[in-house]
């Protein structure tokens, strides 16, 4: 490895934050006291809704943005005093870039490379190799002004990628991109993490992409943790089957909801089709079927299905004030990286 590219780290977990807090001038709490712990090579995912404080703690992970209180570290650097070690060890593809589109593919990577130290042949090698791996190559030596979002978004990974970092920080990937585009992201990702062994640290919107990639997710709402582990026991700590009704008529939509409602509070409509978690699958079934049957509501269908991460992100992030001051449901113990503000 060349000596541009060598990296020092001091710590085996590649993240640990504490009581990591952020509040704007303008008195917006983005971050109200976090906790991290991320191990070397995992895949982790910070997953919230808009508003929820991604993007502020990925700054300020990646030593963009100063925290009001509380700290954190990269391989056990501080991300606030060794703001220029922690940069050599990370590689970012922020949700806003400055790419200059006149620029490129390539060039931008070279410049990149070359921004990080490597001599002008070792920076074009570099350049030419990642757009290789990142299948840029045919779109390499065009301008980025032209590329689709998927080509921006590739052309991202590999800036991040440049200076071989230890850790890459990714802010909602695949947002904006259709779905094949996304799966080829997901893959790129899964591939230069099993290649290099890269820990990646990526936050998104989307529990698909979560539940896709991540071997572990912390759920941000209103600037707080609320709950943080496997997507499987996640979704296993519901412990709860979800039933869902259609109705033959999607006109009777409304009047089974009512029905389901009273007999499970919670029930909710996703496109004509009645949703609601319950304790018992089967008993909840039987007084189901009795209940719309005895309101004159003729089924399609109905379903016992385990819960879905979806399920339960919706619980999770449910009630988010805009002002952030409802609290949230605390699943994740206040241990030494536990939250806590
Ligand atoms: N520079 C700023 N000044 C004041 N408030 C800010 C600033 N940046 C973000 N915020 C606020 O902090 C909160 C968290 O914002 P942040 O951008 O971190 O959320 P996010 O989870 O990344 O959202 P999104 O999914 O929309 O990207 C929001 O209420 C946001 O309006
Ligand atoms: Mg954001």
């Amino acid at each position: 490895m060349a000596e541009w590219t060598e990296t020092k780290g001091t710590s085996n977990l590649a993240v640990t934050a504490a009581g990591l807090r952020k509040r704007y001038a303008d008195g917006t709490v983005a971050l109200d006291g976090i906790g991290l712990a991320v191990s070397e090579g995992e895949i982790f995912g910070l997953l919230g809704p808009n508003g929820a404080g991604k993007s502020t703690a990925l700054q300020i992970l990646t030593t963009l943005l100063i925290p009001t209180a509380g700290q954190a570290q990269v391989f056990g650097l501080d991300v606030v005093r060794c703001q220029a070690a922690v940069r050599r060890v990370i590689g970012v593809a922020l949700q806003e870039t400055g790419v200059d589109p006149l620029l490129t593919g390539v060039e931008a990577l070279e410049l990149q490379a070359r921004l990080h130290g490597a001599r002008r042949a070792e920076a074009l090698r570099r350049a030419r190799e990642l757009s290789e791996r990142l299948q840029l190559e045919g779109f390499a030596n065009r301008r980025i002004a032209g590329y689709s979002g998927g080509m921006r978004r590739r052309l991202d990974l590999a800036m991040g990628l440049v200076h071989r970092p230890r850790i890459l920080f990714l802010d909602e990937p695949t947002t904006g991109l259709d779905p094949l585009s996304r799966k080829a992201l997901w893959d790129l990702v899964r591939a230069v993490h099993a290649e290099a062994g890269t820990t990646v640290f990526l936050s998104t919107q989307y529990l698909e992409e979560a539940d896709a990639l991540c071997d572990r997710i912390a759920i941000l709402r209103a600037g707080r943790i609320v709950a943080e582990d496997t997507p499987a026991r996640l979704k296993g700590r519901m412990r709860r089957d979800v039933i869902e009704l259609v109705p033959a008529d999607a006109a009777h939509c409304k009047a089974l909801l009512v029905v389901a409602d009273g007999v499970a509070p919670g029930a909710a409509i996703d496109r004509e089709t009645v949703r609601v978690a319950v304790a018992d699958g089967a008993a909840a079934a039987r007084a189901l079927l009795a209940a719309a049957d005895g309101a004159g509501i003729a089924l399609a269908g109905l379903r016992v299905a385990p819960p879905t991460l979806d399920d339960v992100f919706i619980e999770l992030t449910r009630d988010q004030g805009a002002d952030g001051t409802v609290m949230p449901p605390r699943l994740v113990p206040d241990g030494p990286f536990g939250g806590g503000a």
